[in-house]
């Protein structure tokens, strides 16, 4: 009998084995402690996302919040109040109208807010983010080209993608150092496993990015620029966000696609230092890197799972999942489905990747792919190269603490024997 449950996972270091066993023992898996049901084979994922009439996104992600805190103490409660207040939110308001964000919604009101969001996405406005992305990695791999000790994460992963929300968002270089330590606090509040102790860093990274973002929309609303921000609340160009759903999505893009696209490089990089094979392969092959960040995209997804509730009563792989029940979608392990992939624990640079859920499927299929596609592909180009003469300083590199995004925390990389005898 299987005892796996998606909020405290038995073995975060290698979730990958007891995906494997869900997937032939137990395909739809009732996790009692968090009352989820957890869906792991590739057919079944898939068919849970493309129906969200049935799976619906609508208070899906509640179950973090249930699971976050048991007790709430005096330093929470004046947090609570200080979280309102900076967010301005009235909580009766909320309570008979909460402020809808674009992951938590089912069509028609997704389709809606979905059509606002696109068009600070298209094709030509991430195209026209290259430049500056090539100028923040240059000045990341400067350190790297003087000989500093450097590492990946530290000094590439989370420098790129933190400053290109910031940037695209129209925020100042002043505050990204505060834009991470959000991000940060919002994802170890919600899933890391300290959130049982205490919720004050939390609601204080909520309060004070809800009340910076609410500043920032005032400000477009009277002087536009051309970030993402002016163009969201400009009614010229249809309808607008108000600032409440403007705050949400805020919150979703600095969280969704922030750490994300730190833990694509970090494991992207980790998976072509374990396989030495495959990583002379891109080199001798700079075409495969398009592939190359897809194959790190399904071998170890750094968006292990989503969540859904059902809206009726639905068998799937012979279980019967009853109405408002909550359902975790283990994205990474449909990544890893033999049913689907073949030799699926292969890390391979040239596979036929096309169908991985990376990034979802269906109408929540990831708002930010183009970007974070891009962002890898300008990180990877610049230090590809430098990987010949590396390898990492301590064999073991510690994930991040969250159950929900898989990625390393540190990967420092020192100079080969070969380099050091050279030199
Ligand atoms: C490697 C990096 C990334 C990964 C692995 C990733 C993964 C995902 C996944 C799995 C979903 C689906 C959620 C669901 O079905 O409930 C999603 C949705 C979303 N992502 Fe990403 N994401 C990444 C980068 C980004 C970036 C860079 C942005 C924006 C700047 C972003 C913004 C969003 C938004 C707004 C949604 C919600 C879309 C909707 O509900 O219609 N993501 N992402």
């Amino acid at each position: 009998m299987l005892d796996y449950d998606p909020l405290h996972p038995p073995n975060w270091q290698d979730p990958y084995p007891t995906y494997a066993r869900l997937r032939d023992e137990a395909p739809v898996h009732y996790a009692e402690q968090t009352g989820t049901y957890c869906v792991s084979r590739y057919e079944d994922v898939s068919r849970v996302l493309r129906d969200p009439e049935t799976f619906s996104s609508v208070g899906a992600f509640e179950i973090m919040m249930k699971a976050r805190s048991s007790s709430i103490g005096p330093r929470d409660v004046f947090e609570i109040a200080r979280f309102l207040y900076r967010s301005r939110l009235n909580p009766l308001r909320m309570r008979k109208k909460p402020p809808v964000s674009i992951i938590t919604s089912d069509p028609p009101q997704h389709d809606a807010l979905r059509a606002i969001v696109n068009r600070g996405f298209t094709p030509r406005q991430v195209r026209s983010w290259e430049p500056r992305m090539r100028e923040i990695v240059d000045g990341c791999m400067h350190k790297l080209r003087s000989g500093e000790p450097f590492d990946v994460v530290r000094d590439l992963a989370v420098p790129l993608p933190v400053s290109i929300i910031a940037e695209l968002l129209g925020v100042g270089p002043e505050r990204h150092a505060d834009f991470k330590r959000w991000s940060d606090d919002i994802i170890a509040g919600s899933s890391g496993s300290t959130r049982t102790e205490t919720l004050a860093p939390f609601l204080r990274a909520m309060g004070e990015l809800t009340s910076y973002m609410r500043d920032v929309a005032d400000e477009r609303r009277r002087k536009p620029g051309d970030d993402v921000v002016s163009i969201l609340v400009d009614p010229q160009h249809g309808d607008a966000l108000d600032a409440g759903v403007l705050a949400q999505f805020v919150i979703v893009l600095l969280v969704a696609g922030n750490e994300t696209t730190t833990n694509l490089i970090g494991n992207g990089t980790k998976a072509l230092l374990d396989h030495p094979g495959e990583l002379a392969r891109v080199l001798d092959e700079p075409e495969l890197l398009p592939n190359m960040i897809e194959e790190a995209l399904r071998f170890d997804a750094p968006v292990q799972f989503v969540f859904r509730r059902t809206t009726r009563p639905v068998e799937l792989a012979g279980t019967t999942i009853p109405e408002s029940a909550s359902v975790t979608v283990l994205l990474a392990s449909a990544n890893r489905d033999e049913r689907q992939f073949e030799e699926p624990d292969r890390f391979d640079v040239s596979r036929e990747t096309k169908g991985h859920l990376g990034f979802g499927l269906g109408i929540h299929f990831c708002l930010g792919a183009s970007l974070a596609r891009l962002e890898a592909r300008i990180a990877f180009e610049s230090l590809l190269p430098e990987l010949r003469d590396l390898k990492r300083s301590a064999a073991e590199a510690p994930f991040v603490d969250s159950y929900l995004v898989r990625g390393l925390h540190r990967l420092e990389l020192v100079p080969t024997a070969e380099v050091l005898r050279e030199g």
